[in-house]
């Protein structure tokens, strides 16, 4: 078995030893969000050594169409931009690669380049399929399978097949973190885990989908369904194909996401009913408004049956900060899990809901427990840097002892 991530014991530690400890990453989709993590990377490359004692380099990277690299000897993330024809840049400007970027290489099946990469760490960043998750999820298998610790930014494994890899990276020993699959950086899970141990998670609703957030505001103010979604992509708050955030494709996943996760449900998107905004007239959206009310697209969770047998939250043997698996419960062993019932609905909400100002880029999610009452997470103003946060906080969770 590899050993942990890093060596230190804890973060910031004063001791820190004089060589970073070097940890290999093999990165699958190398599109916006593991582009800019290898510019966070890079602008932090100092913090990394000095302050965490570790120094991340690339040993294999993959895309579908953009080619692949294989690098055993580890380059830099920044070494890894240029080797797809890119340079690094700051951590504001907006994502576009020049056409013609692309690894020299072909690209190579995802397996093949988890098992030439040797790498400690996997990153899975590709996209979510239709109706499914299987790409993704034998990627997190091959890599826990050669004892790496996974990163996913992607929904896919989380939403469809959650508790059973949960199980496998236990069974070696081995960590699947996904902080950036529901709420970008922003803490959801990192933060019901850390910072409400010993509670249960009765439900979660939520607002997760900012195209949804920006067509439903452009309605509001007058335009008619096609003129807003126009309107929009033009803008750039939508894909040229929106149609998993207009059908609530992708706020069905992150529901999945929260309730497998936060409340040991089994539930795929698919288990998930929901509600399209494409059917949404008019004239419902006026009245609405003129009534003082907004549209919000909400994601729901709850427990209705065997709240006993939730999972408690929290590490149970946390002995270090890094130490501690920071996405799941502990589930009752032996017994069912709970009967969740989950939904992604279109919620008309009053001024004095705490959904009415989540608009745009924003987005929420309040988590309900048995112990600490209603806690509300607000994410304000998402770009893709936080996005690729969610890697580089995961990253540091890894654990630091061995
Ligand atoms: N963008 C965000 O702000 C954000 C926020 C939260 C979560 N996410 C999630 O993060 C993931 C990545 O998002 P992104 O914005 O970086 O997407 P993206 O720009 O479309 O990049 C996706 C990358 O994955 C590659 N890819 C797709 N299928 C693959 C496969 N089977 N094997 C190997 N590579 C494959 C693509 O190859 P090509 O380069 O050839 O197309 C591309 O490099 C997605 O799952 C997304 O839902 C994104």
């Amino acid at each position: 078995m590899k050993p942990h991530v890093g060596t230190h014991a804890a973060p910031g530690a004063a001791d820190a030893v004089a060589a970073p400890r070097r940890v290999a990453l093999c990165i699958l989709g190398f599109g916006n969000v593991a582009r800019r993590l290898c510019e966070v990377l890079t602008a932090r490359e100092r913090d990394l050594a000095e302050r965490f004692g570790l120094e991340l380099v690339v040993t294999a990277a993959g895309t579908r169409s953009h080619g692949s690299l294989i690098a055993p000897a580890g380059l830099s993330p920044a070494a890894t931009l240029r080797a797809a024809g890119l340079e690094p840049g700051d951590l504001q400007s907006a994502p576009a690669a020049p056409a013609g970027w692309g690894f020299a290489a072909p690209a190579r099946p995802g397996a093949e380049l988890i098992a030439a990469s040797g790498a400690d760490v996997l990153v899975e960043a590709t996209v979510q399929e239709e109706g499914g998750a299987a790409t993704a999820i034998a990627h997190v298998e091959g890599a826990l399978a050669r004892d790496m610790h996974v990163l996913s930014v992607n929904k896919g494994p989380v939403a469809w097949d959650y508790r059973r890899l949960a199980d496998l990276a236990v069974a070696h020993g081995r960590r699947l973190l996904f902080e950036g699959v529901t709420m970008d950086g922003c803490p959801v899970y990192n933060l019901a885990a850390r910072c409400l141990p010993g509670t249960r998670v009765l439900g979660i609703s939520g607002v997760l989908n900012s195209t949804t957030n920006y067509l439903l505001d452009a309605m509001a103010e007058g335009r008619a369904f096609d003129e807003a979604l126009a309107w929009v992509q033009a803008e750039g708050f939508a894909e040229a194909d929106p149609s998993h955030d207009i059908d609530g494709v992708d706020a069905a996943s992150k529901t999945a996401a929260l309730a497998n996760v936060l409340m040991d449900a089994r539930l795929t998107p698919a288990d998930v009913p929901r509600e399209s905004i494409r059917a949404v007239g008019a004239e419902r959206v006026a009245a609405v408004r003129a009534a003082g009310r907004r549209l919000r697209v909400v994601c729901e969770a709850e427990v209705v049956d065997g709240a006993e047998r939730l999972p408690v939250l929290g590490p149970p043997d946390a002995a270090a900060p890094g130490d501690a698996p920071p996405a799941a419960g502990t589930p009752a062993t032996g017994t069912d899990p709970p009967a969740v019932s989950a939904a992604v609905r279109l919620v008309e909400v009053d001024a004095d809901h705490p959904f009415f100002a989540v608009g745009g880029s924003m987005s929420t999610v309040v988590i309900r427990t048995d112990l600490m009452g209603e806690v509300q997470v607000v994410e304000r103003d998402a770009l893709l840097t936080q996005t690729a946060y969610a890697l580089y906080s995961d990253l540091l969770s890894l654990p630091r002892s061995r």
